[in-house]
């Protein structure tokens, strides 16, 4: 089956492998670009490292979206306002549609004093430097004994599990803006690092924030118990790592000498309920903690330079869809752009929903094409582009070769999985460096 549209979907993440295979399945034709040389995104650069067998089996169902016949994919590229493409260099390329799957690449700063002192970082980079994606792969990061995360949910775990088990720092202390009724990790997440809970020491936090509990109608033995949850299938330790909770508290400044994080000063925080939900409201009361290392695991923002207008973390949709899909816009404010993934919703949900959500940005897609004539598609067009940048194109065959490459080196070392930690490494290992 072929159709006359051509669509640029951006981004070889869950969302624009799926999202992608939704458009080609019906025969038009799509060019995938991709920042990364790699396809995959935070599947990936962002699940925790020695999830082999989940990793692996994404591997597999891209690998077979990268088969498809009508999916043209280059990676190495990225595309936004000071990038190797802009959206307008798409639409001059004839693309019918765009349909944007970048992820959330933004950094959510708090705009707080300090946060330019080395040993300060965001989870994002952090997850990428051990995942082994470049550049963060080669930058050097500052992993003290003494280290804080700030949030609770399941990227704070990934840290502290990353912090314990393999930087086997002294002391993890997770701070929490709210309480332990709203912690937002979940059991299977806990199970890694729940070895190295101080329960002693959660039981005294427990303690000392009842009465605040207690005022808006929470049951502190019942958040107790459901973060002790994970407990009967706690993963042994392999350091003397003590992880704490600090609950209803927040950062408010990073403190260093000679620009080295020493301390993060923190303000303890009351719980209030306002429109139905419970908030975090600052008690004016401060203290502060000895660290080397604070990384702030408080979700994502998308990517301001990209071209399309953005609002709070988000890229703005058009808040009347013409082509709604369960509910949801999938469009910007462009009549030819599209967002779906974490590029609709940053920092939001499993591989799975992010999967749907790009199958279902797809199919506003699809509505939108099936109201147009397509233009000129123009395959050898956007080659030509391509080859103008001057930089190396990786194409569906190197990155065949990469992986073939790279399960060959794991096998010659040993070794569960090895992946190359710089971009000319890998072009060179595909013939493209
Ligand atoms: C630390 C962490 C751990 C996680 N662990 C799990 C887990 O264990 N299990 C689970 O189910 N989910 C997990 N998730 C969630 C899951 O990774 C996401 O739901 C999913 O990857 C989001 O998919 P996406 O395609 O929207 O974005 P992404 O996966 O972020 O993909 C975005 C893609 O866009 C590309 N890109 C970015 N900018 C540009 C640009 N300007 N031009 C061209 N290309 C660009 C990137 O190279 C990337 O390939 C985790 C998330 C994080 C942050
Ligand atoms: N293994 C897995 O399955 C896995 C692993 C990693 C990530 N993920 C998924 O990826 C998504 C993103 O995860 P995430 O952990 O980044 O997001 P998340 O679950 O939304 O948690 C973010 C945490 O940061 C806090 N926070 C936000 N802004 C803050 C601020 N300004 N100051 C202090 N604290 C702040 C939040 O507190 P409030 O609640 O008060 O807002 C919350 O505790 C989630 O859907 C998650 O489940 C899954």
């Amino acid at each position: 089956m072929t159709n006359p549209f051509y669509v640029a979907v951006i981004g070889a993440g869950p969302a624009g492998m799926f999202g992608a295979r939704e458009i080609a399945n019906t025969g038009a034709r799509v060019a995938l670009f991709n920042r990364d040389i790699k396809p995959g995104g935070l599947a990936e650069y962002g699940i925790y490292l020695d999830k082999y067998v989940m990793k692996n089996g994404l591997r597999k169902q891209f690998r077979g979206v990268m088969e498809h016949a009508n999916i043209d994919y280059y990676g190495n590229i990225s595309i936004g306002t000071n990038a190797d493409l802009t959206l307008d260099d798409l639409r001059a390329l004839g693309f019918d549609a765009i349909l944007v799957t970048a992820g959330a690449q933004g950094t959510k700063w708090l705009g707080l004093p300090g946060e330019d002192l080395q040993g300060v970082y965001h989870a994002k980079d952090v997850v990428y430097h051990y995942n082994h994606l470049p550049p963060h792969s080669e930058q050097s990061f500052r992993f003290g004994k003494r280290c804080a995360v700030i949030g609770a949910g399941n990227v704070m775990l990934d840290i502290t599990h990353f912090l314990s088990r393999i930087q086997k720092a002294d002391e993890v202390t997770a701070i929490v803006r709210r309480g332990p009724a709203e912690v937002k990790f979940e059991k299977k997440e806990m199970e890694y690092v729940i070895d190295s809970l101080d329960q002693s020491a959660l039981d005294e936090e427990i303690q000392r924030v009842t009465p605040t509990m207690e005022a808006v109608r929470q049951d502190p033995a019942l958040a107790r118990a459901s973060i002790l949850e994970a407990l009967p299938k706690a993963l042994p330790k392999t350091s003397d790592t003590r992880f704490k909770f600090i609950f209803l508290a927040s950062p408010v400044q990073m403190i260093g000498e000679n620009g080295l994080l020493t301390q993060v000063e923190i303000e303890d925080n009351i719980l209030v309920e306002k429109d139905g939900e419970i908030k975090a409201k600052g008690t004016g009361n401060k203290r502060r903690l000895d660290v080397e290392t604070v990384v702030f695991a408080i979700g994502d923002k998308v990517d301001e330079s990209f071209g399309l207008p953005t609002e709070w973390n988000e890229f703005v949709k058009n808040p009347n869809p013409r082509f709604p899909v369960d509910g949801h816009s999938y469009e910007s404010p462009f009549e030819d752009v599209f967002v779906g993934g974490w590029s609709r919703k940053a920092s939001s949900g499993l591989v799975g929903i992010a999967r749907k959500d790009g199958t279902n940005a797809a199919k506003a897609v699809l509505q939108y094409l099936g109201m147009k004539q397509a233009g000129e598609a123009n395959v050898s067009a956007v080659e030509e582009k391509l080859k103008s940048l001057g930089k190396p194109v990786v194409l569906k065959e190197h990155v065949k070769k990469l992986e073939a490459v790279e399960i060959e080196e794991a096998q010659k070392r040993g070794i569960e999985e090895f992946k190359f930690d710089s971009n000319e490494e890998m072009l060179k290992a595909v013939g493209l460096g």
